[in-house]
């Protein structure tokens, strides 16, 4: 029997909290070589603005194998109604093969994105860091705040995107009675850069949406929005000023032109990158090393972390009795 487990299901069977610690795991298993993880089929689909890829990973450790179907369509809130992120994960029996569940992964993509950014922080914002910022006010940036919220006590939260006013007003109002902080929206993009001492760029933007000038040494930046070649949210000069942690190496040199943009201009070089988020986890490397350094989280999305926190919701859900089951 498979688990088929809807969007409202799952919400109610993993937090932010218990996700990062999850991704942690997930992490782990990735630097200490326990997790096979193909590099995803990712495709641009140019007429249709949007972009798909498959993810398939296996957790050794966890006992986790499976799939993620995912698809950005950056039209979708705009022209259908419908959310930018969509994406569907099905999981494995790791001994048989049998399909364990299918799920909705859209709220998973959003979870897991902002525990990625939570672990990250944990590692390179500074300990003092109170104020976060986001850019970007749709799903991504609601899981972001969250995120950061686990890693560090905030006091204060700046944000900013292209919502017209009242969304933005409500997007604050949201936030900040889900995390009990203050939320301003800010006047700018550049008010929330200068403002923050951690920040998220979590929008559809194609091109650069700071300038790496108004950056204040100390800040942490998570780049999880621009995932595909030739789009970027960070300018040149951002990455080059930035002490750059990726989710993995070979994915962002694949992928993400954030990275690529400034390699194909001369302005950087693979050898630049300091290097993954498992060898902090794991202690191969240092984090944060001082309170001036900038440091740079560099985020496509692993199908790591979406298969470690599917099978977790499985098991949570098995054990609450929630879901439908089906017969393949
Ligand atoms: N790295 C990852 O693992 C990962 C995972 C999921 C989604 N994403 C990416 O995150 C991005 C956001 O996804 P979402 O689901 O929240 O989208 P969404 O459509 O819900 O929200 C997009 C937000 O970006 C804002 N925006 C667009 N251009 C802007 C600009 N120039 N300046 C300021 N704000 C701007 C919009 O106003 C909106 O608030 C997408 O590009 C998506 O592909 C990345």
């Amino acid at each position: 029997m498979a688990l088929l487990l809807d969007r409202e299901t799952i919400r109610g069977l993993v937090d932010m909290e218990g996700a990062v610690g999850i991704i942690e795991q997930a992490f782990a298993e990735l630097a200490e070589g326990t997790s096979i993880m193909p590099q995803r089929t990712a495709e641009t689909d140019a007429e249709h603005n949007g972009w798909y890829a498959f993810m398939p990973a296996q957790l050794k450790n966890m006992g986790a194998l499976g799939i993620k179907a995912v698809t950005v369509y950056k039209d979708n809130p705009s022209k259908h109604d419908l959310p930018s992120t969509l994406a569907t994960i099905v999981l494995l029996d790791g001994e048989t093969g049998q399909a364990l569940s299918v799920m909705d992964g859209g709220y998973l993509t959003a979870v897991r994105t902002g525990a990625v950014t939570g672990l990250a922080t944990k590692h390179l914002a500074r300990a003092d860091a109170t104020v976060a910022g986001v850019l970007g006010a749709g799903v991504q940036a609601r899981a972001q705040l969250q995120g950061m919220s686990v890693a560090r006590k905030l006091e204060r939260i700046l944000c900013y995107s292209q919502d017209p006013p009242d969304a933005q007003q409500a997007f604050a109002g949201e936030m900040s009675e889900l995390l009990g902080v203050p939320v301003e929206v800010a006047e700018s993009g550049r008010a929330v850069i200068e403002g923050a001492d951690i920040l998220s760029l979590a929008t559809t933007a194609a091109t650069p949406i700071l300038d790496g000038d108004w950056i204040r040494e100390g800040t942490h930046i998570n780049a999880i929005g621009s995932h595909a070649p030739g789009v970027r949210e960070l300018d040149t000069r951002s990455v080059v000023r930035s002490k750059i942690v990726c989710d993995q190496l070979a994915a962002c040199l694949a992928e993400a032109g954030d990275i690529q943009i400034p390699i194909e201009e001369g302005a950087l070089s693979a050898d630049d990158l300091y290097g993954e988020l498992g060898e902090l986890v794991t202690g191969r490397k240092k984090g944060r090393e001082n309170d001036q350094e900038i440091t740079l989280f560099k985020s496509v999305g692993l199908s790591i972390q979406d298969i470690s926190i599917a099978s977790f919701v499985y098991h949570q859900a098995v054990e609450k009795g929630v879901g439908t089951e089906f017969n393949f």
